[in-house]
């Protein structure tokens, strides 16, 4: 999701000429418009990252990722991958643009309607984009819409922003969605993996958050999440870890007006700091830390 200023980046305008939106901002997915270029770097991308994955992404990403049978060799056509994720969870993608404003965001996801940017990156941005795009939303967030708990978080999550941002705490909860869906980090029997989809979209950050010193690993704490800032242009210097979806489900299930009077009150933690009662998994060394938080 995404509370920076809404401006609308170059490439997007670009891949949307003379296309048009509804209300809602959703479109149907112009399969024409991927051309063999798009194809073959969909599926540099998807043999890149299901490479990185085994013994890195959790299994229950694993498991979407294989029960949907995301094409490897094209960009998928989301009305196929809609059936089975109707059947498993209730879920189905709908075709933007690109970014589109919180409040929208937020309803499509309290239907249980996840927003896919429809157009992919071009070759030379193999490893870096600002915006998402099809590849991150699809291969990143999808998945794991096929988990029933995760499937329920999501919703949940778009339930609460609109209160959110009635209670002006949007800046608060966007935080919550960074270090869990964007960029959360599991603890299983088999050791830490990767279930955030900004990090299992990307192949070096998939290496980095697992197996770098230089990052915090910290248990998570909704509060302590709600309270710390985040760098949006480079790696995270802090992950947070769950212990179980479910953890993060009942975590998250009370009403958050009260920690929201209570936060609005504090300062908020830099991105990298280590506080006294955080459960410490890993102190980062922060090697290579320069530069601020960003938000
Ligand atoms: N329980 C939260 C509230 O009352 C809503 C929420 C649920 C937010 C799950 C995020 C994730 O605002
Ligand atoms: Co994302």
């Amino acid at each position: 999701m995404e509370t920076t200023p809404f401006t609308v980046p170059d490439i997007t305008v670009r891949k949307n000429a003379g296309l048009t939106h509804e209300h809602d901002y959703t479109l149907a997915q112009p399969l024409q418009r991927y051309s063999a270029e798009d194809h073959q770097t969909w599926a540099t991308l998807y043999r890149r990252q299901c490479a990185m994955l085994p013994g890195r992404a959790c299994d229950e990403f694993l498991a979407g990722l294989e029960t949907l049978q995301i094409d490897a060799d094209r960009v998928p056509d989301f009305a196929r991958l809609n059936l089975t994720l109707a059947a498993a969870t209730g879920w189905q993608i709908v075709a933007v643009p690109g970014l589109i404003p919180d409040e929208v965001f937020f309803e499509h996801l309290a239907h249980r309607r996840f927003p896919v940017t429809w157009w992919l990156r071009e070759a030379h941005q193999l490893d870096y984009l600002q915006e998402p795009d099809v590849f991150h939303d699809l291969f990143g967030h999808v998945p794991l819409l096929m988990n029933p708990v995760f499937a329920d978080y999501l919703q949940a999550y778009g339930q609460g922003g609109m209160k959110a941002k009635d209670l002006g705490a949007l800046p608060l909860l966007a935080r919550l969605y960074w270090y869990t869906v964007e960029f959360g980090l599991i603890n299983t029997a088999q050791g830490l993996r990767i279930y955030g989809a900004g990090i299992v979209s990307s192949k070096s950050e998939s290496e980095y958050s697992l197996e770098s010193d230089s990052p915090n690993r910290i248990g998570f704490d909704l509060l302590r999440i709600m309270n710390t800032r985040y760098r949006i242009d480079t790696f995270q210097k802090t992950y947070f870890v769950i212990d179980s979806f479910q953890q993060l489900f009942d975590a998250t299930a009370p009403d958050f007006t009260a920690h929201y009077q209570a936060l609005k009150a504090r300062q908020a933690h830099g991105a990298g700091d280590v506080l006294a009662d955080d459960l410490v998994l890993h102190r980062g060394s922060g090697a290579g830390w320069a530069g601020t938080d960003d938000i």
